[in-house]
């Protein structure tokens, strides 16, 4: 950001006989952060010289030319040409007082009828309702890098876990759309929140509109929002925006971390399932035979910030009176963080999903531990007519014997499984059998998982175009 000479004074300065104390203007500085909202800053103005225009308020050459010195404004800005002065409080009140400059009495026109305390909301509105459309690119994206290796690995079988341990096998595209759906709740999130958040603000003045018969309806159409306030105070005093879209960034921020856990644990040489790509590795400072997981943990450990960010809001908002206050603008900082780390969270894994080598010999070979037929062998019985209680029983018991007796299910003899009850309990040991058996809707089959894909894709495909 260039920086400019102290001169100036602030845009409220008439009834105030001196400036601010330097260390009290300081705290009340945003423009280095809130700069961040320049371009929707100039949106909204040139909205609301439009909604000045029809009112009669300015004439058609007025408009353009406050139009224009807007859109200079802008591209300086965008472009990193404009000059901050010391006494800009905040970006709005940059852009103005650059407009007044050019213009004179004429800039001095743009404010009638808004605040900051509405102007604030809606270019923070516009900015987040774009970093949400940037967001849902970027999940739609790593989805679709998931259903594409679930695609691959629809009949790769693995050992399903829980409480990481071996629990029942399932296929490797089975467990990866796990994760896919939880991604397609995400983008309904987003959705559904974005179509709340499309309210313009822009209108509603300091808390209570102006008499100069702006149409706020109009402005909200201009600037692409779904609708305009339904009540001025509620206008400038709502941030569940902000704290709403930081609880979908949160969940979101929550589903990546576990993703990002299991790519840990994969990748472990202990368990040697599956390999980072050198480009989603890294390697030591000290001990040189490293190649250490750090994609997938910078990406568990960011949702630490985002929970953070709307914790910050959260405590930010709770008993604070209706209106606007100036602690409202610590709104912005937590929101461009949470939008930020997504936007870096998302391609990385993305990246690391898409190039991820899986070994899955050694997924078909941990999948010989014959613990995790035991539920099949239970069911067997139960299909038999055995009362479940009654088959867990069994099994539990064959297995204690066979542990005693340092055998495993494998040992057992055609004789023993005819006299356990279960003629074919040799055959059951196989985890593409017991994957396939398992052909139920929303199961690890093979054909369930291309099932799933094929669902999922097309809920990807149709993804709305965000307001
Ligand atoms: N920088 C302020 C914010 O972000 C703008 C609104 C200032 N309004 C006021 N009444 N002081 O919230």
């Amino acid at each position: 950001m260039t920086e400019g000479g102290g001169g100036g004074e602030q845009l409220w300065a008439g009834r105030f006989s001196k400036p601010p104390a330097p260390e009290a203007h300081a705290l009340g500085r945003s423009v280095h952060f809130d700069r961040r909202l320049a371009s929707q800053d100039v949106e909204a103005s040139l909205a609301h010289v439009r909604a000045l225009q029809d009112a009669g308020l300015l004439d058609a050459g007025e408009a353009a030319r406050l139009e224009q010195a807007l859109s200079e404004v802008g591209e300086d800005i965008g472009e990193g040409r404009f000059v901050f002065h010391e006494a800009d409080e905040d970006v709005h009140s940059a852009i103005e007082r650059a407009v007044t400059e050019q213009l004179g009495d004429l800039g001095a026109k743009l404010h009638a009828g808004r605040s900051r305390n509405d102007l604030v909301v809606t270019d923070l509105r516009l900015w987040l309702l774009a970093a949400g459309r940037r967001i849902d690119r970027g999940v739609v994206a790593l989805a679709a890098a998931l259903v594409a290796r679930a695609r691959e690995h629809a009949a790769t079988v693995m050992p399903g876990t829980t409480h990481t341990r071996f629990a029942q096998p399932v296929t490797l595209g089975h467990h990866l759309l796990a994760h896919g759906w939880a991604l397609a709740r995400d983008l309904e999130r987003l959705e559904q929140w974005s179509n709340r958040a499309s309210t313009s603000p822009l209108g509603a003045g300091a808390t209570a509109g102006s008499t100069l018969g702006l149409d706020p309806d109009l402005t909200a159409t201009r600037l692409g929002f779904h609708r305009a306030f339904a009540n001025s105070i509620d206008a400038v005093s709502d941030r569940d925006f902000v704290q709403e879209f930081l609880a979908v960034a949160a969940i979101c921020a929550t589903h990546l971390s576990r993703l990002a856990a299991d790519l840990a644990r994969w990748t472990d040489p202990a368990l040697c399932w599956a390999e980072l790509d050198e480009a989603y590795s890294t390697g030591s400072s000290m001990m040189p035979q490293k190649r250490n997981p750090d994609t997938a943990e910078l990406a568990r450990g960011k949702v630490a910030r985002i929970a953070g960010d709307f914790v910050t809001l959260t405590a930010l908002l709770h008993g604070l009176p209706l209106g606007y206050h100036r602690d409202l603008q610590e709104d912005k900082e937590p929101a461009f963080d949470a939008a930020d780390t997504l936007e870096l969270v998302l391609p990385a894994l993305t990246g690391a999903i898409a190039s991820l080598r899986f070994d899955t010999d050694a997924m078909r070979a941990a999948c010989d531990d014959e613990g995790l037929y035991a539920t099949d062998l239970a069911e067997a019985l139960v299909r038999d007519g055995v009362p479940f209680r009654d088959a867990h029983r069994r099994v539990g018991e064959l297995l204690k014997r066979l542990d005693d007796e340092d055998r495993t299910l494998r040992d057992v003899s055609e004789d023993e499984w005819k006299a356990f009850g279960v003629p074919d309990g040799g055959q059951l040991l196989d985890p593409f059998r017991s994957v396939d058996a398992r052909d139920l809707s929303g199961g690890p089959s093979p054909g369930s998982v291309r099932h799933q894909a094929d669902a999922l894709d097309a809920f990807l495909r149709v993804r709305p175009v965000s307001p």
